[in-house]
Formats: structure tokens, C-alpha cells, sequence
């Protein structure tokens, strides 16, 4: 097996970038940006044959599930071009073990994991387990690796015994291909469990990946400039692969149900109406108590754990409502470009006898309160989109005015300190801040404090023109690695920064 790895030290323009200005053509600085987008059409290309050619009524099925075992973990990713199943149709994608999204990882804190990924993708790729707690060192979770095509890595975790319960999840992180190999296919989810954790009254666990694409006859549909700057939204929202299939459920209990907003850029709001929700965990580690929930606001790369609850036979649907995340400003279009109607994600079936609704537990963790502790450093992150900056006109997507370098150090942290991050957002559109390894607080929107119970996010909605105050606290694993927008389009046109946690 080879073992090669190289950091991923590019100088000057990215990929990305550089494919953006081609695009651009002859647009010369003084050409304003109504010029340079008009007649771009909708973000990504349009489906061939109409959407009622996408077949529904699928069951609603799960990823297969590999589990560690007696404290490891080893597993064999695929990363491959071929065809799959998408939408219930044949489709030429990218799949990790031939399937969207791929196998669902089931760990323990404690685990050692030894995870090798095969690249027959034809392009270099890497893989980053978003929201783990591990190193990010070598071959852990490191997000400066390029694994070249036909290239087997092998990647290494180890999962601290203190980790938090959770749901988090897996995708390439090769900078300037991210969105496309997102968007084509390459995804899946990771739960750990803690078997210290608080007992659910939950008849059943469930995972759903919700991802977005668009078809373009039997391919997964290219965005254009226009789908890169705005953030690329597709026409089919699934879960775990399907379209609007069909879950049968039994009415009176709970079910435990992970979900995983896995989209390249696009925020919902999930509604389920007719339902008891209650959220017990967000991004990781369980909230201090069951909260009942009228619907879930997920950016992308958020997660949300949820009881689930209803009362008695029917059927219901889950919907996904457009969020609005802005626009580029100047009526060059807005973020949520995938329409204002709301898409239904799911049937679901309540069939059979109620069963008498469980007590529920009062308390599940008592999560520490980063408003509480002395806070040993201070800075502040500027998210920006310039027009017309750099290289002969387009759109520059920085943070601190500048665009992503690997070779460059952009916070350097001290470990075993808390640090409050202020992150504005200068621009018309909404960037989800996300930050790698260490999970974060809110503490402060456009300054005014936050109230209510702690939570734990590794995404934090940084709404258009505004700010907001983040707490993390930096344990652990010294070495370095990134935060940035994850509107994933953006992170690609060099929206990201490098951290490097010094003992
Ligand atoms: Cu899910 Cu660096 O991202
Ligand atoms: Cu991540
Ligand atoms: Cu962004």
C-alpha cells in the first residue's frame, strides 16, 4: 500500500480560483459586476426531461453500518467514479463503497480507527471527519493531504475517552474541489456512542444524511460561476439518497432520529407537522435537556439529534423550508437559490396501535459554560466578498482580506487556553463559520449575549453584515489546520483560514 502524502502547499491562485477567471473571460477590472454575472442562468445546470422523471416512492433505507469493535475500527473506503443509484435512477457520481451516501461509522470514545482510503476518483481527494475531536496531525484528520489518484491512504484516529456523544460526519476536504466532490456524491455519517450516556426512551435509532444535487440527464450536474459565489444549491434534496421516500414508524414512542445537513451550501428548516420533536444533541455532545422543538434550523454541515414522537396513526411529512442566506448584494441574486417552496424530505407513516408515550429523562449532561470561564485571548475574524479585488475583476471571498494559504498561519493558539473569537461578516450573505477539532460556543450575537443553556456547535450561522462571539477552548492536539466558511463553494474559492494550536 502506498503510503505518499504531500501537504497540500500550493502557491499563488487556487484551482478554483483560477477555473473562476476562466470563466470570467474577458471581464477587465472596470467591468461591474451586473456585466459579470448577467446571463450566467440558474446556478447549476438544468435537468434534462422533466422532474417527474425522478421516480418516488422508495422506502426509506439506511446507510450500512460498520461498527467498532472491542475498541477498533478498520475499514476500507472506496472513493470511486461509477455509476450508482441517486434519486432512484442510475447515475454517473462519486460514491464511497458504491453507494450515496456511504457506510454510516459507528464508534466508541476509546476507539483506535484505522480507516484506508482507496482513490479511484480519477482527480486527488482527502478525506476530513467533520466535528471528530482527534488530531489533526498527519495522517489524522488532517485537511492539508492530497491523496493522488489510485492512491491508497491509510488514516489513523484515535478517539479520546472523553469524547462526546454524537453525530458527525465524513467528506473529501482537498481545497478547491470540495463542493464537486461533495455535491457528487461523497458523504456519510459517523455517530459515536457513549455507553455513559443518559438512556433515550427510543424505540429505534435512525440516520439521515440530507444532501442536495442536481441531475443532469444520467450525470450529477456542473455549477457554474454564478453556483460557486452564491453557493450551489441543487434541485433534489435526499435523504440518505432517496427522494421523499417513505418511513413507517410506530405512533405513541419515540424514535432517536441523527440528521445530518450534509448539503454543499444550502440551510434548511425542518418542519415535521403533526409531530412532538424534541432536541437532544446539536452539532456534538448532548444538550442539557430534551427541548421541545417547533422546527430545526440546520446550515450546512450542522447536525441536530432529535426524540421524535407521534401521537397517533396518520401520515406526516418532514419538509425542508428555504432559508434565505442573502444574496451577493447589487441584485446579483440571492443565496437560496434552490426556490422558495418548501421540499418534502420524507413520508412518514405512523401505522399501528399507539404505544404509551415514555417518561423521558430530565437532565442528560450538565455541559460546561465557556460564558463562565476566564478567557485567555481575544481576536476577531473578518468574513469579506470583494468585487473586482486581485485578478483582472471577479469576486474574492477572504477572511482578513486575504484567500486561503496552506503555508500561511493565519491564528496561531496556545493549547490549554479558552480563546473568544468575534467573527463579522462585512458581506450581504450569510457564511456559516466552521471551525475544525475543537467544538465552539455562542456567546454573543452582534454583541448582545446569549442566553440559555450551553450548547456545543462545530457551524455557527454568521448571518450577512453582522457578527458573531464564539468560546472554544483548545485541548489537546497540538498542530494545525482550518476554519472557514462552510458554505463549501466558498471554502473552495479560498474562504478559510489556518489555526495552529502550539503547546
Ligand atoms: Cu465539513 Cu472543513 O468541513
Ligand atoms: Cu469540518
Ligand atoms: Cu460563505
Amino acid at each position: 500500500m502506498s503510503t505518499e502524502r504531500r501537504d497540500g502547499r500550493r502557491r499563488g491562485m487556487t484551482r478554483r480560483k483560477a477555473l473562476l477567471l476562466a470563466g470570467a473571460g474577458a471581464v477587465s477590472a472596470g467591468v461591474g459586476a451586473a456585466g459579470l454575472l448577467r446571463g450566467w442562468g440558474s446556478p447549476t445546470s438544468t435537468v434534462s426531461g422533466s422532474p417527474g422523471a425522478v421516480p418516488t416512492g422508495d422506502r426509506f433505507v439506511e446507510p450500512t453500518v460498520i461498527a467498532s469493535e472491542g475498541g477498533r475500527l478498520h475499514v476500507t473506503l472506496s472513493a470511486a467514479a461509477g455509476r450508482v443509484t441517486i434519486a432512484g435512477r442510475s447515475v454517473q457520481a462519486m460514491s464511497y463503497n458504491g453507494s450515496v451516501p456511504g457506510p454510516t461509522l459507528r464508534l466508541r470514545p476509546g476507539d483506535r480507527v484505522t480507516l484506508d482510503l482507496v482513490n479511484r476518483l480519477g482527480a486527488s481527494t482527502n478525506l476530513h471527519t467533520h466535528g471528530l475531536h482527534v488530531s489533526a496531525e498527519r495522517n489524522g484528520d488532517n485537511p492539508f493531504l492530497h491523496i493522488r489518484d489510485g492512491e491508497t491512504f491509510r488514516y489513523e484516529y484515535e478517539i479520546p475517552r472523553d469524547h462526546p456523544a454524537g453525530t458527525f460526519w465524513y467528506h473529501p476536504h482537498l481545497h478547491g474541489t470540495v463542493a464537486d466532490q461533495l455535491f457528487a456524491g461523497l458523504m456519510g455519517a459517523i455517530v459515536v456512542q457513549r455507553d455513559d450516556s443518559v438512556p433515550l426512551p427510543a424505540q429505534r435509532e435512525r440516520v439521515l444524511v440530507i444532501t442536495d444535487t442536481t441531475l443532469n440527464g444520467d450525470r450529477i450536474a456542473q455549477a457554474n460561476q454564478r453556483g460557486r459565489m452564491l453557493g450551489r444549491e441543487g434541485e433534489l434534496v435526499l435523504v440518505n439518497g432517496r427522494l421523499k421516500p417513505t418511513m413507517t414508524v410506530s405512533p405513541g414512542g419515540y424514535e432517536h432520529w441523527h440528521i445530518i445537513n450534509a448539503c454543499t451550501s444550502r440551510f434548511m428548516r425542518l418542519r415535521l407537522e403533526g409531530a412532538e420533536l424534541l432536541q437532544v444533541a446539536g452539532d456534538t455532545g448532548r444538550l442539557a435537556t430534551p427541548t421541545q422543538v417547533d422546527n430545526i434550523l440546520l446550515a450546512t454541515g450542522n447536525r441536530a439529534e432529535l426524540l421524535v414522537r407521534i401521537p397517533g396513526p396518520g401520515r406526516h411529512q418532514l419538509v425542508a423550508e428555504p432559508v434565505d442566506r442573502g444574496g451577493m448584494g447589487m441584485g446579483l441574486g440571492r443565496g437560496n437559490a434552490g426556490g422558495d417552496t418548501p421540499a418534502t424530505l420524507l413520508q412518514v407513516e405512523a401505522a399501528g396501535e399507539a404505544a404509551a408515550t415514555p417518561q423521558l429523562p430530565g437532565r442528560l449532561v450538565e455541559p460546561e459554560d465557556l460564558r463562565a470561564v476566564a478567557v485567555n485571548g481575544r481576536r476577531t475574524l473578518t468574513f469579506a466578498m470583494e468585487m473586482g479585488r486581485g485578478m483582472g475583476g471577479g469576486m474574492s471571498f477572504t477572511i482578513d482580506g486575504k484567500e486561503f494559504d496552506p503555508d500561511r498561519v493565519d491564528a496561531a493558539v496556545r493549547l490549554d487556553t479558552v480563546e473568544e473569537w468575534t467573527v463579522r461578516n462585512t458581506s450581504p450573505m450569510n457564511h456559516p463559520f466552521h471551525l475544525h477539532v475543537w467544538p465552539v460556543q455562542l456567546v454573543a450575537r452582534d454583541g448582545s449575549p446569549v442566553e440559555g443553556n450551553p450548547q456545543w456547535y462545530d457551524v455557527v450561522i454568521l448571518p450577512a453584515r453582522s457578527s458573531v462571539t464564539v468560546r472554544v477552548r483548545f485541548t489537546d492536539f497540538p498542530g494545525r489546520t482550518v476554519y472557514h466558511c462552510h458554505i463549501l463553494d466558498h471554502e473552495d474559492l479560498g474562504m478559510m483560514g489556518v489555526v495552529e494550536a502550539l503547546r
